[in-house]
């Protein structure tokens, strides 16, 4: 059977590791209870909402961008909306707070599994028509990182000032521009050296390194499954990455990106994800196949597994993966930007 949506009432303490692997527990990362769950249906699409290059968007879009994150922030706590409500769902969903449904102790776990992509592609749906909601826009659209391009391996310029909704001071100051991201684990010095890193990082972990669907995704994880069967390729390496250089490590456990239970704290959070979600488009429908002949997993516990979100009215809604393996039916298109890393060979 597919993962079940986590029982509301039943969430309990979340646990995480700082950076002395000492285990904490935090029991504030549980949403509020609602006991009316519908179950979501698509809205039809009118118009197609493109996500901006954090590194392209204009100034009329920052200041809206920044009015939505503020207004998202002074909504009232217990708000499932609020702006640390939306950060506690990454903690509840991945340190433990939730058990799968009459399955003894074990956990449900969104992270190193096939679950990856469609919890966090769920996760910006609703937390992009909440934003945009808050500024009366409904075709607001999140920004992504193009951190797979040379032109945005810096953190993008408007998450950096001070005195914005869009900063947040727990990130490692040795990361501020013109730092160039690091999509692998070897420090690089020279900058240049680091962007050709991160191309030869970026071909193998979406094309070379694939043979399969699961290669790519995650590993197979359904009811009565153990959390953490295995990551897929751009989850381990960029993805991770990009977290761990983020975060600051003058804090006791890499707040904020540096850890599962505060990374949804920090807005670039989700400018972080809207390029990983856009790296699943792309390899998708636009690279080329020929190592991976079936990209589509069809298995049902795949397609049926659910997860509960508030939606954009805070109305609590169960969602299903098959209703999120296409971008366009949800209403939403990426910028196209160049893919240097495609034929990219060191
Ligand atoms: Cu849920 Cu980037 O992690």
């Amino acid at each position: 059977n597919p993962i079940q949506p986590p029982v509301l009432d039943k969430c309990g303490v979340a646990t995480y590791s700082n950076l002395k692997d000492e285990e904490q527990k935090i029991d504030t990362c549980c949403p509020p209870i609602s006991d009316k769950i519908i179950d979501y249906k698509l809205p039809p699409v009118f118009g197609m909402k493109t996500r901006p290059s954090a590194h392209r968007v204009s100034p009329e879009y920052i200041f809206k961008y920044n009015m939505a994150i503020d207004r998202m922030k002074r909504l009232p706590k217990d708000d499932p909306r609020n702006f640390m409500q939306q950060a506690n769902i990454h903690c509840a969903y991945c340190n433990d707070a939730y058990d799968q449904p009459e399955q003894g102790n074990l956990k449900i776990q969104v992270h190193k599994s096939w679950l990856f992509f469609p919890f966090h592609r769920w996760y910006l749906y609703f937390y992009e028509r909440i934003l945009g909601k808050l500024i009366g826009d409904p075709t607001f659209a999140l920004p992504f990182w193009n951190w797979d391009n040379p032109k945005g391996m810096t953190i993008p310029p408007m998450y950096m000032d001070s005195k914005s909704a869009l900063y947040d001071p727990k990130r490692d100051k040795e990361s501020f521009p013109p730092a160039v991201v690091n999509l692998g684990l070897i420090p690089n010095k020279d900058p240049l050296q680091a962007v050709s890193n991160n191309l030869t990082i970026m071909h193998s972990e979406m094309i070379r390194g694939n043979s399969s669907a699961f290669d790519f995704m995650g590993k197979v994880y359904k009811e009565g499954s153990p959390v953490n069967p295995g990551a897929g390729s751009i989850e381990r390496g960029a993805h991770t990455s990009v977290h761990w250089w983020v975060g600051d490590p003058g804090q006791p456990a890499k707040e904020n990106m540096g850890n599962f239970y505060s990374a949804g704290r920090d807005p670039l959070f989700y400018c972080h994800h809207g390029n990983v979600d856009r790296m699943w488009t792309l390899w998708q429908y636009f690279l080329p196949s020929s190592k991976v002949p079936d990209k589509r997993i069809t298995d049902p516990d795949f397609l049926n597994a659910a997860f509960l979100f508030y939606d954009e009215n805070a109305q609590l809604v169960r969602v299903t993966v098959k209703d999120c393996l296409d971008n366009l039916r949800m209403g939403y298109d990426y910028e196209r930007i160049d893919l240097p890393w495609l034929d990219y060979r060191p």
